[in-house]
């Protein structure tokens, strides 16, 4: 323990936004004097970010809260935090059922955590009559002037929106992260500036859906744009985009600047416009299949990828077979595939489910294996092209070879160390193999 007892540890679950207010709060923490930490045991203060979005996604984040308590034992005086969307979904709660935790942070109410950490380190060894909770929900907090504390590195995401509005029958994210808000425009890009002066290379703008983005003045294209003329920057990334809201605008932005990446995330979650419609998704398969050929009319070598979500009540076998006839139709690059959970607060809680855990398991394996074919086949596509790639650095599968990612997102890798990352190069796509593509370098193109 040292004796200012200002060292944290945070460990993040759940999608790119949690990930982010990750570095919001090591931005906060780092601001009032503590630093980071990136092994639990020498840190004073134990953080988990947890997600909600699935049963599993809680069991997993809330076990690790638990066994983390055994620093509490070896070093008395180790307070433990639980961030994230749990504590906005179970309320304190989450103190009554979990003894090693110490207090509980909803996504928006951040900023109090120095005040809390003040609280503990002042109460002596385990007084837990500090032990606190803070849900400042619906209180519009954006996090718009702090800068977050990102580990070095090539790219960077930033948070352009918080919270969503759609309420899909099946998903909690409304509930737990409250209504969406948008930063200014010229704050997301001030923010751009000084990455690109740090030597981030890659951006990418981050929301639950960024096609609703409005700052009063500024579009979601509009912003895209405005972020792709910055110097420094060579490629700019985004996500999530929700389908009803895909603009053809949007579409030829992407179109029209070499540095915004031709890489479109967009969930379609059934191929079945009854159980879209259960959904309340807002969508037909056709409105989405129409979506898809003005993606790929604008943008011919888009990387498409989609989430899936199977089991979901009174979902037939028909209504399976067209997510599956979906999937071919579609030809995805990838596809992330669930299965159903029930989330407290959403309106599917109250439907009855109506397939065992078996025939969902057996659903979600037959489509992960179909979309596996059409990955392979969409990759070996590439094979012949000569694009371009941001190099990353070395090969997860050998340091001998570096690796890098197309606009489209997919990586490939060359067999050459001397690259150095964070340069653009061209190469030449010769082989497939899983999902790896591998190339061979044709020419520099520096920044
Ligand atoms: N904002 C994004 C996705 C947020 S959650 C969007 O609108 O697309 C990420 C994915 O988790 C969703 O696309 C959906 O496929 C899945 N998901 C959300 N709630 C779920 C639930 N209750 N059970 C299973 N999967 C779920
Ligand atoms: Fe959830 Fe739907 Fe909002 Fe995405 S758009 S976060 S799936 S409610
Ligand atoms: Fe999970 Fe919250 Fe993200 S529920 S998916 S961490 S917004």
């Amino acid at each position: 323990m040292t004796a200012d007892r200002k060292k944290f540890y945070i460990e993040t679950y759940g999608c790119q936004m949690n990930k982010y207010d990750s570095e919001i709060v090591a931005g906060i923490l780092g601001k009032e004097g503590y630093t980071q930490v990136f092994r639990p045991e020498e840190a004073d203060i134990l953080l988990v970010n947890t997600c909600s979005v699935r049963e599993h996604a809680e069991t997993r984040a809330l076990g690790r809260a638990d066994n983390l308590g055994v620093f509490k034992h070896k070093t008395p005086g180790v307070r433990i935090g639980v961030l994230g969307c749990i504590v906005q979904n179970r309320g304190e709660k989450i103190l009554e059922d979990h003894s090693a935790v110490d207090f509980a942070v909803a996504p928006d109410s951040y900023r109090q955590l120095p005040k809390i950490l003040n609280n503990h380190r002042e109460a002596s060894g385990d007084d837990f009559s500090v032990r606190a909770f803070l849900d400042e929900s619906d209180s519009g907090e954006t996090y718009d002037d702090v800068y977050p504390a990102r580990v070095k590195g090539l790219s960077a995401w930033i948070a352009v929106m918080r919270g969503c509005d759609n309420f899909c029958a099946y998903c909690i994210v409304p509930h737990v992260r409250g209504r969406e808000r948008s930063r200014p425009a010229a704050h997301v890009v001030e923010e751009v500036r000084k990455l690109a002066d740090e030597g981030v290379v890659e951006v990418t703008l981050l929301g639950q859906n960024v096609n609703s983005y409005d700052d009063g003045t500024h579009d979601f294209p509009d912003l895209l744009e405005k972020v792709a003329e910055q110097n420094g920057i060579g490629r700019v990334r985004f996500a999530t985009s929700h389908p009803k809201d895909l603009s053809e605008k949007l579409v030829r932005t992407v179109a029209d600047h070499e540095k915004i990446c031709s890489h479109i995330h967009l969930p379609v979650q059934s191929g079945s416009t009854r159980i879209l419609r259960v959904m309340n998704r807002a969508y037909t398969r056709e409105a989405y299949l129409e979506r898809v050929d003005l993606i790929r009319k604008h943008l011919p070598n888009v990387g498409l990828t989609t989430d899936i979500i199977v089991g979901f009540p009174g979902e037939t076998q028909s209504d399976f077979e067209q997510t599956k006839s979906l999937l071919r139709e579609v030809e995805f690059d990838g596809a992330f595939i669930f299965k159903y959970s029930p989330r407290p607060h959403t309106s599917a809680a109250g439907l009855k489910e109506t397939l065992t855990e078996g025939e969902k398991i057996a659903r979600l394996q037959e489509l992960n294996a179909v979309q596996k074919t059409i990955t392979q086949k969409r990759n070996q596509m590439h094979i012949g092209r000569t694009a371009q790639i941001l190099v990353e650095g070395p090969s997860k599968k050998s340091l001998k070879d570096a690796m890098g990612r197309l606009e489209n997102n997919k990586i490939v890798v060359l067999p050459d160390t001397k690259l150095q990352p964070g340069k653009f190069v061209t190469v030449k796509i010769t082989d497939s193999k899983g999902i790896t593509l591998f190339g061979e370098l044709v020419d520099f193109k520096f920044q």
